[in-house]
């Protein structure tokens, strides 16, 4: 590994990407169906969760690229953080005025995807978001420090703006109304959750040859579930192992 940082520092500028080659989990560490605790993809993803909370290198292990689709039916993606893992779904905040916030309005289909690369794991979501609890958004809103609540509120998310000064001024504008005491009030922004139909947990392999297990909300055709390709597991999710 230090090897490989110091070639690729060494010639920076012309380091073929081609040629980058990262070492994965060797045959024995492979991530095998009796690996599997609990047969059902949110306690999993927990366990993934904290595993990559506990190693140090990742420094973000709830950034998460969240994928939507615009009412042209383009997709478009962009980084968000993951703030609430339930036996529901995932949630993660923002502003409900946003490129994102809109095309979740025309199309409530969504994928989200987790990449460890420490761990040589990555986890991909796919499901449908809908708008949590004013409340709960509130309550959220109100536990990030007060900078952040003035930021959110000064900023209308993927708005064409003039200039950084324009939203410092904002920024300014608010902070002299407000004071050090009133509450920032909530602005036109809140959590959505992701209700799963499909997670996927990845984990790369030195050969190559990773292993892919997919867990799929069970449709209800019985015959699906034939033990050897379609498996049962557990809370109405089937899975399945995927050729990489
Ligand atoms: C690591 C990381 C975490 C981010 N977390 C959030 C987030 O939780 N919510 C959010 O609205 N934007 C977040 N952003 C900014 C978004 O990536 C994006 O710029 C913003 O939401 C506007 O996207 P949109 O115009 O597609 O709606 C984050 C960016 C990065 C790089």
């Amino acid at each position: 590994m230090r090897l490989l940082i110091q070639l690729r520092k060494m010639s920076a500028a012309n380091v073929p990407l081609s040629a980058l080659r990262l070492k994965y989990m060797e045959k024995k560490q492979a991530f095998l169906e009796e690996n599997i605790r609990v047969k059902e993809p949110i306690t999993l993803f927990k366990e993934w969760m904290n595993q990559a909370l506990q190693t140090e290198e990742i420094i973000e292990p709830n950034a998460a690229s969240l994928a939507t689709v615009g009412s042209d039916g383009c997709p478009s993606n962009r980084f968000v953080l993951l703030k609430d893992i339930s036996d529901e779904g995932f949630t993660f905040f923002t502003n409900y005025g946003s490129r994102k916030a809109q095309n979740i309005a025309s199309n409530p289909n969504v994928a989200m995807t987790l990449y460890w690369c420490p761990l040589r794991r990555s986890i991909r979501i796919e499901g449908v978001a809908e708008k949590i609890p004013q409340e709960d958004s509130l309550k959220y809103f109100h536990e990030r420090p007060r900078a952040s609540q003035i930021g959110a509120l000064a900023s209308e998310q993927s708005s064409r703006i003039p200039s950084r000064k324009h939203l410092d001024e904002i920024e300014k504008k608010i902070k002299q109304e407000l004071g050090d005491d009133k509450a920032v009030p909530l602005p036109n922004w809140g959590g959505y959750l992701i209700r799963p139909k499909l997670i996927e947990f990845w984990q790369g392999q030195t050969d190559r040859l990773h292993d892919r297990i997919v867990f799929r909300k069970y449709s209800g055709v019985e015959k699906e579930i034939d033990n050897v390709l379609v498996h049962p597991a557990e809370n109405g999710w089937v899975y399945e192992r995927l050729a990489p």
